[in-house]
């Protein structure tokens, strides 16, 4: 280095200030100590003392260094991040307070529409200019449409907006209201935007403007519907990654009604779907939200939605491959109602929630104020509830409700009651601007206050039941308020720990019916169990060989035990074994590797002649068999659409929901019985259907049609019925009028069937299936809705529990046959009843399949406590089937 500057000095500009010391050693140029040097004028001291204080100048200088350089990275690392900049769009609307709706606003080609879309973009950019965070980084604007009122602008507008700011913008954006435009000459007013609302939206699903193939203006004609559908509907699928969407209008002072007749986009999953969104407002903003759907919707299903002003928008974003019709929907308009609620005075009466059972409109406050006649008090019963909006906390109502008494209430819910102390009641409706649902109806009702339930017991509830409800070990308060405090009768009930009252044979029955377990404690010590505990006796076919760990019941399982889906506990040891050790086939059901083992007939025989030791390998999606047999034949069992509707009051069913269902009509008789599609040829009933009676020839088959695709009894020629005259009945040799066992029949049609959205065959078990008890299964028919009742017309259903063999031998003493099945609730209130039989079980299974349990056959009444629904088993036919049909 002082050699450099020696150079410097030697042939420099001559400006060598004082401090400069010449030594002449020339030849010695080549980093000598001794060459120029630069010195401070005051380095004479330094130069003296310089050598005891270098190591203090070293330490300095590197600590300089160091913090310089830190300063310069952490200069570059934010630079850089300053740099980094994100796409941002923002969608929202505004209202233009001095212009007024002209009939072109509606075309977004019309000059009118380019001019005021200018006065607003305009506006805009003079509106984000004076927003520190915003100005700076906007990029364009774009106004996608206008409605009534004064003039409403639908935008959005979009920002390069550096990372760091990003959240300070969104703040700023939201808090944005209002924006004057001062006249840009004195002969023009000023353009004032108000209400200036605008959300964060994602990129990606920002119509692109340039791209109108599927973008769609209608308006409504008045109150006659317009139908509108996807692209190709119904014949070709909608293209995929379509960005689609409608825009629809009505008049100034309607709102409008929108129903999706028919509805099949892809399955909604998180790895992706197609999403069909509805807004009550027509920018695509998240949280005017009515509706997300995806899916497959039945037909009966409601999908009528309400807006809350004179729009409504509807996009289609498909981001799958998958290949689905899509939908058809109408829309029309209807008088903006001017308000909802009011005054209801009389000892009764219903009311709703409005548009009910359509989706209520969002944005509505209703209030119902109830009077009864002075002398008596009030109380409203809710038969229907429905209030489900998604992201609530659960426990909090912080959107859509109901409110009564100061209390509120959301979601969906059972049948409930509200009280009052007095003969008034007020009743509060809220929806909020966002997801609606399909609302409430109630009916309000007057009482006694001092006999609230006059010769009843009231629940806490408020609901008033049958005296003879009370203590008798079933739940029938939604709250259990009838089975507390209950003195129960050593004779014939045991009291649980809990202090409910239990049936006493149900004790040690492997089954866990107190709610702390204790009818299942204490097991082991067989015939011996307190209150006359019995072993655990074999269920019928259910009963598996008995390993000898099986006395422990106990209800809650120890560690390391597995817990079979009836209760029991086993030895972990015993879990894919092989072997049936739980009874119900649980401990065997989920292994990984099944077995090929010697058949016995709780094997499942494959093909190929080997037999499988796993319960119910059929159709579940695993081949088990090595021949992969136990997969074949499995178109059966699944429906057509993935939806389906809550229930609400009775139990209708939904279009499609239970395609196997038949409904056989003899001549001149209408309904009799009901039967279920197996393949396109063979149906399978109850034998008792077709004996010959009181001079009918039921037997005979030409006096039969069969009706499939059948929902509503009224409507037998609507498009998608299909109506077959019988070829043949083969009713089971076996069969026994009298006592009913052998309950079996099978029908083959004069013609097949052509499968569609609503004729499916259901799955048959094979001859080892088991439906353990305590499984939940559907029972359906247009048989009567109550005992002595009418027929039902629209095709009806109810889950019900397979009850325990021993259980029902109990209750229906010396009747039941191992060819027969209990499936209902002791409890009595869901059965099958007359006009059922015949009628298929459904129970689903394995990969979310249904298979047949049962035939409608018999029973004591209909819907009775303790008297549970009789069924033909159907696996116990299996091979009887197969060898008369081929199915
Ligand atoms: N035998 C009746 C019929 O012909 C079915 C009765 C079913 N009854 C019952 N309670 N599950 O329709």
């Amino acid at each position: 280095m002082k050699s450099e500057r020696a150079l410097r000095g030697a042939g420099g500009s001559g400006g060598l200030g004082a401090g400069l010391k010449y030594t002449s050693r020339p030849e010695n140029m080549n980093g000598c100590e001794e060459g120029v040097e630069f010195l401070p004028a005051n380095n004479s001291r330094k130069v003296e003392k310089g050598g005891p204080r270098r190591w203090v100048v070293l330490v300095a200088v590197l600590t300089v260094f160091l913090a310089l350089s830190l300063l310069a990275g952490l200069l570059a690392w934010h630079f850089q991040d300053r740099n980094v900049r994100v796409q941002k769009i923002f969608n929202g609307y505004l209202s233009v307070r001095n212009e007024n709706f002209l009939d072109a606003y509606e075309n977004s080609n019309s000059t009118e529409f380019a001019n005021l879309a200018k006065k607003v973009k305009e506006a805009l950019k003079f509106l984000y200019s004076g927003i520190p965070v915003l100005g700076p980084y906007y990029k364009t604007s774009t106004v996608t449409a206008f409605s009534e009122g004064s003039v409403i602008a639908y935008y959005w507008s979009e920002f390069d907006i550096p990372k760091h700011l990003v959240k300070e913008a969104e703040q700023a954006m939201a808090e944005k209201r209002m924006v004057t435009v001062p006249p840009r000459a004195r002969s023009m007013s000023s353009f004032v935007m108000t209400s200036v609302v605008a959300f964060p939206s994602d990129p990606r699903k920002v119509q692109n403007t340039q791209d109108n193939s599927c973008s769609f203006a209608l308006h409504a004609q008045g109150s006659e519907p317009t139908r509108f559908s996807t692209p190709g509907f119904p014949d070709s699928p909608y293209p995929s990654h379509a960005r689609c969407q409608w825009t629809l209008r009505g008049d100034a002072d309607s709102v409008l009604s929108l129903t999706f007749r028919s509805f099949d986009v892809a399955t909604c999953d998180e790895r992706g779907s197609d999403l069909v969104t509805v807004y009550d407002t027509l920018s695509p903003v998240e949280p005017h939200a009515v509706v997300q759907l995806c899916g497959t919707y039945p037909p009966s299903y409601n999908l009528t939605f309400l807006s809350s002003q004179n729009v409504l928008l509807i996009t289609l974003v498909a981001s799958t491959e998958r290949r689905h019709p899509g939908f058809e929907a109408v829309f029309f308009q209807l008088p903006r109602r001017s308000s909802c609620g009011g005054y209801l005075r009389g000892a009764q009466g219903t009311f709703s929630s409005p548009y009910y059972p359509g989706h209520y409109p969002p944005n509505v406050n209703c209030t119902w104020h109830i009077e009864v006649p002075n002398s008596k008090n009030v109380k409203v019963r809710f038969k229907a509830f429905f209030l489900q909006e998604p992201n609530v906390p659960v426990g909090s109502c912080t959107k859509d409700y109901v409110e009564i008494n100061g209390e509120k209430y959301c979601g969906e819910r059972p049948q409930f009651v509200a009280s009052s102390r007095s003969n008034k009641i007020t009743v509060h409706f809220h929806s909020d601007q966002s997801y609606t649902d399909t609302g409430f109806l109630a009916e309000f009702l007057s009482f006694d206050a001092r006999d609230p339930c006059p010769g009843s017991f009231m629940c806490n509830t408020g609901r008033c039941i049958r005296k003879e409800l009370r203590c008798d070990g079933w739940a029938d308060c939604t709250d259990y308020s009838d089975e507390l405090d209950c003195e129960c009768n050593a004779t014939y009930q045991f009291t649980c720990r809990d202090k409910f009252c239990k049936p006493l044979f149900w004790v040690c029955d492997s089954v866990r019916d107190c709610e702390d377990g204790s009818d299942e404690e204490g097991c082991s010590e067989c015939g011996r169990g307190r209150g006359g505990g019995r072993c655990p006796a074999p269920r019928g076919l259910a009963a598996g060989p008995r390993a000898p760990a099986e006395s422990s019941c106990s209800p809650g399982c120890p560690p390391n035990t597995f817990k079979c889906d009836n209760g029991k506990c086993l030895p972990q040891s015993q879990q894919c074994d092989g072997k049936d050790n739980c009874g119900d086939g649980s401990d065997e059901a989920k292994c990984q590797d099944v077995k090929a083992v010697t058949c016995t007939k709780h094997t499942y025989r494959c093909l190929n002649g080997l037999c499988v030791d796993k319960s119910s390998p059929q159709c579940d999606g695993n081949e088990d068999c090595t021949d992969g047999s136990d997969e074949k034949d499995c178109d059966c069992g699944r429906r057509s659409f993935t939806r389906q509707s809550r229930v609400v009051g009775g139990e209708n069913s939904d279009q499609g929901e239970w395609p196997w269902q038949v409904s056989l009509h003899a001549q001149g008789h209408g309904h009799l019985c009901g039967a279920s599609l197996i393949s396109p040829s063979w149906m399978v009933s109850a034998a008792h259907c077709f004996v010959d009676d009181r001079g009918f020839r039921y037997s005979e088959h030409s006096m039969w049609t069969a009706f499939l695709g059948l929902h509503d009894q009224s409507k037998r020629s609507a498009p998608g019925v299909q109506e077959r005259g019988l070829q043949r009945i083969i009713k089971h040799p076996f069969f026994n009028d009298f006592t009913f066992d052998y309950d079996i029949a099978l029908l083959q049609l004069d013609r097949p069937v052509e499968y569609s959205a609503t004729i499916r065959p259901i799955c048959l078990p094979a001859a080892d299936h088991t439906f353990p008890t305590g499984k939940a299964i559907w029972v359906t028919g247009w048989g009567q809705t109550q005992e002595a009742g009418q027929a039902a017309m629209i095709l009806q259903k109810g889950e019900i529990r397979v009850i325990n063999q021993t259980t029902c031998e109990h209750l229906l003493p010396q009747q039941i046959t191992p060819r027969m099945i209990c499936v209902g609730y002791l409890s009595g209130g869901v059965d099958a009843c007359q006009g059922d039989s015949g009628g298929p079980l459904s129970s689903p299974e394995a990969d979310g399949r249904m298979f047949q349990a049962g035939v409608v056959s018999w029973g004591e009444g209909c819907a009775q406590r303790n008297k549970p629904g009789v069924y033909t088993r159907l696996p116990v036919f299996r091979d009887w089937i197969k060898q008369q049909t081929g199915v």
